[in-house]
């Protein structure tokens, strides 16, 4: 799949980029991941990319100018046109059925607004949804759109090394995870508990469904009254 990323702080991505997953994903040819600098597009002789809100108000309003031609740049760069999403709080909340979703598909462009918001004639003109991560206010976009990659990269076949890694996780059926131990089998006075020691597959796979069903209970009931 092919990920455009536009902002106006191409810098803030380049360890995200450069290590671990992303970097793994893109070293295989499984996502190509280019980033534009919407400053690059700008008609203004300053490089000025947002003015003050018509109306009045605090703060600055991402200009449309500058984001069209940068969406027109990269949108003409391969066929077929991407889906686009503004990274704002406004948006529909990212969860894990629509992060399943959006990596089905072959091309996304992740917008990334600063300040107070963009020109509301981007969303109309470019057709693009809005997406949020949470209920709650970043200084700009860019971290949202490292999370919403994240993400989707990592649902991409072959991303992670092991295939069942993806399906018996938090989320996939409305289910928290249960409590996962390593070595050593007691750690300053914890012991592992003694069925995951015990080598009974089936006896295992009890306790997990029960641990898994007793935190998302506790920690969840929202999660909980969905499955019952
Ligand atoms: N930009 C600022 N806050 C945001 C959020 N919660 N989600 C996505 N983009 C944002």
């Amino acid at each position: 799949m092919r990920i455009d990323v536009l902002t106006i702080f191409p810098g803030i991505f380049q360890g995200f980029f450069n290590e671990s997953l992303l970097k793994i994903v893109r070293a295989a040819g499984l996502a190509d991941v280019r980033l534009w600098d919407m400053r690059d597009y700008t008609d203004d002789k300053h490089s000025k990319i947002d003015d003050r809100p018509y109306g009045g108000g605090p703060g600055m309003v991402i200009m449309p100018q500058p984001v069209f031609a940068a969406v027109e740049a990269a949108d003409t760069d391969t066929q077929p046109p991407a889906r686009k999403l503004l990274l704002t709080p406004q948006g529909r909340t990212l969860s894990q059925p629509l992060a399943r979703e959006l990596a089905q598909e072959p091309r996304l462009m992740l917008i990334c607004g600063r300040y107070e918001g963009f020109d509301e004639r981007i969303r109309l003109g470019l057709h693009a949804e809005e997406l949020s991560i949470g209920d709650y206010v970043l200084a700009g976009g860019e971290t949202a759109a490292m999370v919403v990659i994240e993400a989707i990269v990592r649902l991409i076949p072959g991303a992670l090394g092991h295939p069942d890694s993806t399906v018996q996780e938090s989320f996939e059926d409305d289910t928290l995870d249960f409590p996962q131990y390593t070595r050593p089998p007691e750690f300053r006075g914890m012991a592992v508990p003694e069925v995951l020691l015990s080598g009974n597959h089936e006896r295992i796979r009890h306790w997990r469904a029960e641990q898994a069903a007793q935190r998302t209970r506790h920690r969840r009931p929202d999660l909980a009254y969905k499955n019952a």
